[in-house]
């Protein structure tokens, strides 16, 4: 992961004298004028500091176990210090879908924590109220989950080593046109990352020859799918697309399809991801059975990274069944953490760590990534997976990919 931290750390030091008057910290600022030279790396024996924002508590309490879990995968697998430096990880529960607490927590972290990196942020409100303050506090703000595409353009500061819903979606509509799908209806939680993946399968599927009978946006904490699906039945399309983010949403949805007879009525679920998550697929077991989704990442995906990155997961969190792709997003959060802190030779300063943060390439557990640096959004490989059944339980088996995936949405 480090094969071109040279080639950044010369990139880096052309415009140092350039970057330095952006010293986050007032002590760096000042060694900085007084010898006129670039500070010497900074406290170089104290922590890396990464304040990790997410829920661990109510009805998203299982996104925050996983990105946490990632995260420290990452460290377990690689080792707790960055370039000597001990990492250490300052987790804060945002008990939900709580933009004024994320807020809140954010401010303690950059104020009184004095973190050098702010990460995390499984859902897109709480990312969105957070991004002033990395503005304001010149802190990097690396997004291991929340996808709505135009997250990235609410602060410079902000970086994005999860996916985009424009990014997973625009290849399903794509290949559900390829695929004899012919008329669909929509599906998908009523806020920020639902109304980008609706529009952006409707956009893919109609320029592909596709027909979209009609679209329904159901309440994030939807406790009853039963009105939506009867809905869905009467219309009679070849499949319907649904987006729901992780977690018990997907598993009442596919419960209410199921039993209200869709399937039998010839009706396919397709779907992002997020609805068969790898985290609680064995709880959907038999009625998530042949349910095509694209997404970035599968734990059925066969690479030494993965399997590195699972057995790491699996020491450090026991209690979750597996990783999902919150976890993968928050291990490679981690690593381009690493590989920044190690561009910079330890002197932290938030512009010339976004600096470096662009253009990051990894290899990643899903494959190779790298950051746009015009959008410092994800570029990465998206794969078409179908719900298989396995010795050890229910996989999104990867079966066709679209590489070199950009957000669209922008
Ligand atoms: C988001 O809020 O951006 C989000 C949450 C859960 C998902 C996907 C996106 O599964």
């Amino acid at each position: 992961m480090f094969s071109n931290a040279g080639l950044w750390l010369s990139g880096l030091l052309v415009s140092a004298s350039v970057l330095l008057g952006a010293c986050k910290s007032d002590t760096d600022a000042t060694r900085a004028s007084a010898s006129g030279a670039p500070a010497p790396p900074a406290e170089a024996s104290a922590p890396i500091k990464v304040g990790l924002l997410a829920p661990f508590s109510g009805p998203f309490a299982n996104l925050g176990a996983q990105i946490e879990g990632g995260a420290r995968a990452y460290l377990e697998a690689h080792g707790a210090s960055i370039d000597g430096r001990k990492v250490e990880l300052i987790v804060r529960d945002t008990t939900g879908m709580a933009p004024d607490v994320a807020k809140r927590l954010a401010q303690g972290l950059v104020v009184r924590d004095k973190v050098d990196f702010l990460a995390g942020f499984a859902l897109t409100p709480n990312a969105m109220a957070v991004a002033p303050i990395a503005t304001e506090a010149r802190t990097p703000m690396v997004i291991m989950n929340a996808a709505t595409s135009s997250l990235t353009t609410k602060s410079p500061y902000i970086v994005r080593l999860s996916l985009t819903l424009p990014q997973v979606t625009a290849p399903l509509a794509t290949w559900a046109a390829r695929n004899g799908i012919r008329r669909a209806n929509t599906l998908v939680s009523d806020y920020a990352p639902g109304a980008d993946a609706e529009a952006q399968f409707v956009k893919t599927f109609k320029a592909a020859g596709g027909e979209i009978l009609d679209s329904v946006r159901v309440p994030v904490n939807n406790p009853d799918f039963a009105p939506f699906i009867q809905r869905i039945k009467d219309a009679r399309p070849d499949a319907v697309f649904a987006f729901l983010p992780a977690g018990s949403q997907g598993i009442a949805f596919m419960k209410a399809f199921r039993e209200r007879g869709l399937d039998q009525a010839g009706i396919k679920v397709i779907a992002t991801g997020d609805v068969t998550e790898d985290q609680l697929l064995d709880a959907m077991g038999e009625q998530a059975l042949g349910v095509v989704t694209t997404h970035h990442y599968s734990a059925a995906h066969e690479s030494p990274e993965n399997a590195t990155f699972k057995a790491a997961f699996a020491k450090v969190a026991p209690q979750s069944t597996r990783p999902n792709f919150m976890a993968v997003g928050a291990y490679d959060g981690m690593a381009a953490i690493a590989a920044v802190v190690h561009a910079l030779g330890g002197q932290l300063d938030g512009d010339r760590a976004m600096q470096a943060f662009k253009g990051l390439e990894l290899e990643s557990p899903r494959g190779h990534i790298r950051i746009d640096p015009e959008t410092r959004d994800i570029i990465q490989t998206v794969y078409v997976r179908k719900v298989e059944k396995k010795a050890d339980g229910y996989y999104n088996v990867e079966f066709e990919q679209f590489a070199e995936q950009r957000d669209p949405g922008k």
